[in-house]
Formats: C-alpha cells, structure tokens, sequence
C-alpha cells in the first residue's frame, strides 16, 4: 500500500480568518498525506476547518503558514484539470439539462460541443442517470441531483476529487445508496477522494483512511488506516469495534466544539 505515491501533500497549515468580530483560527498546523488511489475521509465537529482544508486544496483559500502540494506541485488557484470540487448542495443551472449540467465543465475548458456531448452521454449510465439526459433539475430527486453534480465534476477527468458532504442533505436511506453508489464509482475511476462527511458509516464504509480533526481550530487528532475489503462488512466485529473508537474520539472533540 504505502508503495504508492503520494499524491497530495499538507504541510504545517494554519489559517486565521479575520471578522468583524475578531480573529478566528480556523486551522492549526494541519498536515496530512494522502496517496494517489485513495479515499480519504475528514471527519470532527462543525466549524474545526474541514471546508477550509478542501478549498485550500482547490485553490480558493489561501493558507497563512504552510504548504499544499498537488502531484509534486504547489497549489496557486484553482485548477479543474487537477482538482474538482462536489458541494452540499448541487449547485445545478436550473435551465440546464442534466447532459447540459454535466457538459458544463468541459463547455468551460473549450472542449468542442460533440465531444463533451459524447463525454457526458457516456458518464449518464455510470452515474444511474440514462434516462434523464434531458430532464432539468426540478425534475429530478435529491440524490439524481447530488449525481448530476458529481458527473460534472467527473467529466473534468481531474485525478482528484473533493466532496463536502455530498450527501448530507440526503434522507438516510437515499444517502446508503448513494455511498454505495459512490464505491463503485471511485473503484472503477480509480480516483482520489477527499471526503467531508458527519457520518460513521459513510467514514467506515468507504475509506482507505479517515483523519479525525480536533474542536477549532482544527488539527489530525489521528488517522487511521482501514484495509479491509469492500464492500465492507458493517457488522463485523471488526468495524463494530472501530466504530466504537471512531466514535469515541469524535464524541470528545464534539463536546469541546460545544463548551
Ligand atoms: N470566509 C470566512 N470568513 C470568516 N470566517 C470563516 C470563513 N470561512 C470559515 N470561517 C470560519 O472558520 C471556521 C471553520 O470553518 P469551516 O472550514 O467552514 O469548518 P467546517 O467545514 O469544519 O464546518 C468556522 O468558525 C467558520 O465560521
Ligand atoms: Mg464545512
């Protein structure tokens, strides 16, 4: 595993944001490696600076101290060709298609209309979205939505992908699916995930590694490795007995979050 190499690389990061109502130190000395293939989950309270760390590493926060590299690069400013971003909230162009919201990307790039049209059509049945090309987003569920996004974002073809709690304005049961939908996705793009998510589940389901951040400002309070094989036997002693650890360190930084 650890003959991998490393894909992204944080380095002593720290940011204090200033508001009108005084400073707020977001993160504290953050560092974290993650290699090429990975899935690797952030999980810790509210507000301890996990979306600041993904938008650092997509380029739009900039740290005070520190350093991210990117495939042996630093990180100057966004660069979808290399790093591509899933929120919340889909964030989808209402007057636009499905085909159409997942073309957009490559529309932005200059990719000749046939071949983002061809790009996009051939993203549609992966994404469980065949006969949907031409619905708009009223049209669709929570989680065709939540799918739709993530193929525009996949259509940019970017080694790396952030997701900031892609799910979690889904109902719990959408949200199993779309974690196994999701699995299946990332094993057959072979892409590396950087995922933001409150759930377990989700945390032990899908990762090769989960990094537990501190009450703000945030710090890795541990990382842990997970190696079992997909798809994961949630109930096995083993993931009952990390689930309980996992959660126990959580639980902690959660009321510090809350004091
Ligand atoms: N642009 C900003 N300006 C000022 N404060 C911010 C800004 N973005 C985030 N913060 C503050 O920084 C802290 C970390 O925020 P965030 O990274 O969004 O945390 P998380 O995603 O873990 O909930 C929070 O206290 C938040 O209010
Ligand atoms: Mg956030």
């Amino acid at each position: 595993m650890s003959a991998r190499p490393e894909l992204i690389t944080i380095e002593g990061v720290t940011k204090r944001y200033l508001t009108s109502s005084g400073p707020v130190d977001a993160l504290h000395d953050v560092s974290l490696s993650v290699e090429e293939g990975a899935f690797c989950t952030l999980i810790g309270p509210s507000g301890c600076g996990k979306s600041t760390l993904l938008g650092m590493l997509g380029g739009l926060v900039t740290p005070d101290r520190g350093r991210l590299l990117v495939d042996g690069r630093p990180v100057t400013g966004p660069d979808p060709r290399r790093v591509a971003t899933v929120f919340q909230e889909a964030g989808l162009f209402p007057w636009r298609t499905t085909l159409q919201n997942v073309e957009f990307g490559l529309e932005l790039q200059g990719v000749p209309a046939e071949r983002r049209r061809q790009t996009a059509a051939e993203l549609l049945g992966p994404l469980g979205l065949s006969g949907f090309a031409e619905k708009y987003p009223r049209e669709l569920s929570g989680g065709m939505k939540q799918r739709v996004a993530i193929g525009r974002a996949l259509a940019l073809d970017a080694k790396i992908l952030l997701m900031d709690e892609p799910f979690g304005a889904l109902d719990e049961q959408t949200r199993l699916l779309m974690g196994e939908w999701l699995l299946d996705i990332w094993r057959r793009t072979r892409k590396t995930v950087i995922f933001v998510t409150h759930s377990l589940h989700e945390a032990l389901f899908l990762s090769t590694r989960v990094a537990v951040m501190t009450a703000r400002p945030g710090r890795i309070k541990t990382a842990l490795d997970l190696t079992m094989e997909y798809p994961r036997a949630m109930e096995s002693s083993e993931m009952v007995a990390l689930r309980a650890k996992l959660w126990s360190e959580i639980r902690e930084e959660s009321l510090r979050a809350m004091r």
